[in-house]
């Protein structure tokens, strides 16, 4: 049913680009328009093409997922069956599905036969086709292993959780990452509905980015069994499972928190105002449609901020800062409910509509509860980081990764996360709600999200949504937006609107005042500020400050020991581009207790570009720390250590 709306609209996206043609055609300038990709789609499964995946949903695709694995703790393998439903095209008998790593055992039938399959070549980032001939069946079994090095999958030791004394497992599937436990079509435009049984040790509990069928639990053969439910279509990315020693705290109606045991009253008490966020985004753009709203607040080598599992949000221990200052993350995670879970990037060249919708979301919510001083602050820390980022890429405010739609051919998508598709995109919205005012774009996205609520959405169709549906042929409106110039092309346009905090204005001038006239710390103000104003100070002093004023400040500010992930991760990157000695302890300590990627990524980097000085120091507590991390972040940061710097 969705494919028919998609067609439809990526006729209308076809109907519209042909009177607004893209920029290549219209002669519009631009920085590289000779590299400039053709932003038209050439047909409406062109647009949609997802060149990250091996399936061929137009032939047979899966439509329901049911799994039924051992958690073997032992030798860091998922091992069962996968049950796929199937829908095929009278002419198709054959399924293509996306593997990694996967160690297939037999496929059968419905009725027990076996079926012919085969395992195609191994791509280093897709893996590999697994091709079954189908025999006219419409169910297909699979027994199979996951591989002990699953990208997915994070099998941690006793060691490395809170309580010490268990394990743990987690999986993080975005962006092509579950294809590593679970043999199925790993795209984001095939939604799959799924259920699941898994069975692990007695003293563990698995949770599920679905309905929980058996809270307490079921007797099983070498452990307990849970079973879980999703009977809403999802993109298979937002398969997820956790196992652990965990226990649940209730938040509200129908919103609270997994964590293990010595967590449990920490991660509580920062997110207790979970249940008001549900309601505030509500508010904005209609009902919240996936039941419950919990979380799990996983072990620190969790590689993200947050992931937004349906119903079950993963989140990182990082964010628990003691005051509830980092809570801007579960109004992301949340609104992703909307802009992600709802409606869904068909291929990650439109992950912008993910994390950009997504992002100025987060801060609408953050608004509505903490009001405007506190939103606009968070929007100025983003922007200022945008800025620097895109400043740091290869040619600058010219290169392509800083576009919003993305050519990520032969890539990796994983490559194309970076601050663009979040606050880039942001702004872009940001802009049209400028534009338009605020009660009309409010309605716009409400209607936008009940319009394609459980669909896949491309660049191309949503620009032809918003022309059809908001700017309604206004030309005016449509010349001022510039909207192909802040899609299609690389860069920051000039009709972006800055965010203005008149409170960062008192900090900046405080950071001089420290760095040129020698200011006491004490005397600053630092006390008296919320997070985001202590983070930009640190972010506004300058690189080059002796010895002797670092150390007033620590002593001063007690920024080595803060308990603040975001204000000990800009104390330490200011300590580095210092090369101040006297934090290495802390760095040190940092790296080796949490392997969040946003965090650990940068602070290698930094220290690889101080050479001599840094480079010994990020090797020396990166084979530490190695072994704790997560393969997305130990990916990354292999990329910064072992490729140049
Ligand atoms: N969906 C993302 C995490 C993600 C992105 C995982 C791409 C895999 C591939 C999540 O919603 C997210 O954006 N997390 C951010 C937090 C946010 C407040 C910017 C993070 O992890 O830092
Ligand atoms: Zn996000």
């Amino acid at each position: 049913m969705y494919k028919l709306a998609l067609a439809a609209l990526a006729a209308a996206a076809l109907s519209l680009t042909a009177c607004n043609p893209p920029p290549e055609q219209n002669g519009q300038s631009g920085a590289d328009a000779a590299a400039e990709p053709r932003t038209a789609p050439v047909l409406a499964s062109e647009d949609a093409r997802d060149i990250h995946s091996y399936a061929r949903p137009e032939i047979a695709r899966v439509k329901h997922v049911a799994l039924n694995l051992g958690t073997n703790f032992r030798d860091k393998r998922l091992e069962g069956y996968a049950t796929l439903d199937l829908e095929t095209q009278s002419d198709g008998d054959e399924i293509i599905l996306d593997s990694k790593g996967l160690e297939i055992e037999d496929i059968v039938n419905p009725q027990g036969q076996k079926l012919q399959w085969q395992m195609g070549k191994a791509d280093p980032i897709l893996g590999s086709p697994l091709t079954v001939k189908l025999g006219g069946a419409k169910q297909i079994r699979i027994k199979y292993k996951s591989a002990p090095q699953s990208g997915a999958l994070q099998w941690l030791d006793p060691a490395q959780t809170a309580g010490k004394k268990r394990p743990f497992l987690f999986s993080q599937g975005e962006a092509i990452l579950n294809r590593s436990w679970i043999p199925t079509q790993d795209s984001p435009g095939i939604r799959q509905t799924w259920d699941a049984r898994i069975v692990v040790p007695q003293d563990l509990r698995a949770v599920m980015s679905g309905e929980d069928l058996t809270p307490e639990g079921e007797a099983a053969p070498g452990g307990k069994a849970y079973r879980f439910r999703m009977d809403k279509p999802v993109a298979p990315y937002l398969i997820a499972l956790a196992v652990g020693d965990l226990k649940f705290q209730s938040l509200g109606p129908r919103t609270g928190v997994y964590a293990e045991p010595s967590m449990l009253k920490a991660a509580a008490n920062e997110l207790t105002d979970t249940e008001k966020m549900v309601e505030t985004a509500e508010k904005l753009y209609g009902p919240y449609r996936w039941g419950r709203y919990d979380m799990i607040v996983l072990p620190p080598s969790f590689p993200f901020g947050g992931m937004e599992n349906p119903r079950l949000t993963f989140l990182t221990p990082t964010m628990i800062a003691g005051d509830r200052s980092l809570v801007s993350l579960i109004a992301h995670e949340l609104a992703h409910s909307w802009s992600g879970n709802l409606v869904t990037n068909a291929t990650w060249s439109d992950f912008w509509l993910n994390e950009g919708f997504t992002s100025y979301f987060e801060n609408r919510i953050m608004e509505s509860l903490y009001g405007r001083d506190r939103a606009v602050m968070e929007q100025a820390l983003a922007w200022e980081d945008l800025g620097k980022e895109i400043q740091g890429l290869d040619g600058g405010m010219s290169s392509p990764a800083s576009r919003l739609h993305i050519d990520l051919a032969g890539k990796d998508p994983d490559e194309g996360m970076s601050g663009v598709p979040y606050d880039k995109g942001a702004a872009f919205l940001r802009l049209i709600e400028a534009k338009v005012g605020r009660e009309r774009f409010d309605a716009y996205l409400r209607s936008y999200f009940d319009r394609f609520a459980f669909q896949p959405m491309t660049t191309n169709v949503f620009l032809a949504d918003l022309r059809k549906n908001l700017i309604k042929g206004d030309q005016a409106l449509e010349g001022s937006l510039k909207i192909d110039e802040w899609v299609f092309r690389p860069g920051i346009p000039d009709n972006a609107i800055a965010p203005q905090s008149p409170r960062f204005a008192r900090v900046d001038q405080a950071a001089q005042r420290f760095a040129a006239a020698g200011t006491a710390p004490e005397s600053l103000g630092f006390a008296d500020w919320v997070t985001a104003e202590r983070v930009r100070f640190l972010n506004a002093l300058p690189r080059s400050l002796p010895a002797e004023r670092l150390a007033d400040l620590d002593r001063a500010l007690g920024l080595s020991n803060t308990g603040n992930s975001e204000i000990l991760f800009a104390w330490l990157r200011l300590a580095i581009a210092n090369r101040y000695d006297p934090a290495v302890p802390a760095i040190d300590r940092f790296l080796t207790s949490m392997g969040r990627r946003k965090f650990a990524a940068p602070l290698y980097e930094d220290l690889v570009a101080q050479g001599a000085w840094g480079r010994p120091i990020a090797q020396r507590i990166y084979a530490k720390a190695r072994p704790t991390y997560h393969s997305v972040t130990s990916g990354s940061v292999d990329k910064l250590l072992n490729g140049g710097g």
